[in-house]
């Protein structure tokens, strides 16, 4: 059921990027897009576009095509989550080769066309936001607060911040479960939040509505790091389309490297049922919701 879902909404994100970034071959720009679309292309299981998805839903339920008024919202999230792992993995950061089962974008086109693939796929996500020729189906102010949301969770008071966090604490002796907490919860958990909240406030969900699924988002967005953490000790690069052991190669602060594997995998538990409890007054709606956060503790990819 879900794996049909997150399907469903990765064709529809990827046949509208397709057509809004298309640009003429001739145009100098060309090779800039050509590598932002290598990368958006290469797969990944488009779960924060699902979840944004999945949260409209509960507050006006339409089926999933690419006339749903969220879809283009659902690409600009994927296009902010592939810049930073295209960021992620730049040289001065992860060092990493391979991503989504691909040589990642800066070994293809190499360091420069990188961060500037991911500088124009963070600004061009915004301007989607407040694009008026694009949200034409929703209110301004929605889009407007939605956007809001999503750039304060992505930018130095959430991804950014926790992206910072986690290359200062790499190699330190530190073993403070506090700020491996700030770390995940920062890095990973705010953005995975933020894309459910846009849901529900395109949607127009009320505070208390935003402020439900927000929560679960920060519960099941912090177990997926925890998730991902432990897949890079116990998985492989052919299972996760990305290199396995990287983390201790790094000498990453992480969940298994202060829990243990066991304790870690107990910790991710805990937070999905936290996650699905707060979806308890939403009913039957929320359903997909429940089954997500299920599939994000028992994830293998
Ligand atoms: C990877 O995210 C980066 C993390 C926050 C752990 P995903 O595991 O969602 O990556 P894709 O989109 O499926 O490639
Ligand atoms: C990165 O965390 C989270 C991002 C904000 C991109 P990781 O560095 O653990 O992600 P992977 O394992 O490279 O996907
Ligand atoms: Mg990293
Ligand atoms: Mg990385
Ligand atoms: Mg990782």
């Amino acid at each position: 059921m879900i794996e049909s879902y997150l399907k469903q909404v990765g064709s529809c994100v990827e046949a509208w990027w397709q057509r809004y970034l298309a640009v003429d071959s001739a145009s100098p720009q060309s090779p800039l897009y050509e590598s932002m679309l290598y990368s958006l292309n290469a797969g990944g299981k488009r779960l924060r576009p699902a979840l944004l998805i999945m949260a409209y839903n509960i507050f006006d339920n339409r089926p999933i095509d690419i006339a749903h008024p969220a879809i283009p919202y659902a690409a600009a999230v994927e296009m902010i989550h592939t810049y930073s792992l295209i960021h992620d993995d730049l040289p001065g950061m992860d060092n990493d080769d391979l991503r989504r089962g691909k040589p990642t974008n800066h070994k293809v086109y190499g360091e420069a066309t990188a961060i500037l693939a991911g500088d124009a796929l963070l600004t061009n996500a915004f301007e989607i936001f407040f694009d008026p020729s694009i949200g034409v189906a929703l209110p301004y102010e929605r889009r407007a607060h939605a956007g809001f949301f999503l750039s304060k969770a992505v930018g130095p008071s959430g991804m950014v911040g926790g992206q910072f966090a986690d290359m200062v604490a790499q190699g330190s002796s530190s073993d403070s479960k506090t700020l491996l907490k700030y770390i995940h919860d920062n890095k990973t958990a705010a953005f995975i939040s933020a894309s459910l909240a846009c849901g529900a406030i395109l949607a127009g969900g009320t505070a208390d509505d935003v402020n439900r699924i927000a929560k679960f988002g920060m519960d099941s967005g912090l177990a997926f790091q925890i998730v991902d953490d432990i897949l890079d000790v116990t998985s492989t690069a052919e299972e996760l389309g990305k290199p396995a052991g990287s983390d201790e190669l790094l000498d990453k602060l992480t969940y298994p490297k202060l829990y243990g594997i066991e304790n870690a995998r107990l910790e991710a538990d805990k937070l999905i049922n936290s996650a699905i409890e707060s979806l308890e007054i939403y009913g039957e709606r929320a359903i997909i919701l429940r089954e997500i956060a299920k599939f994000i503790g028992l994830r293998s990819r």
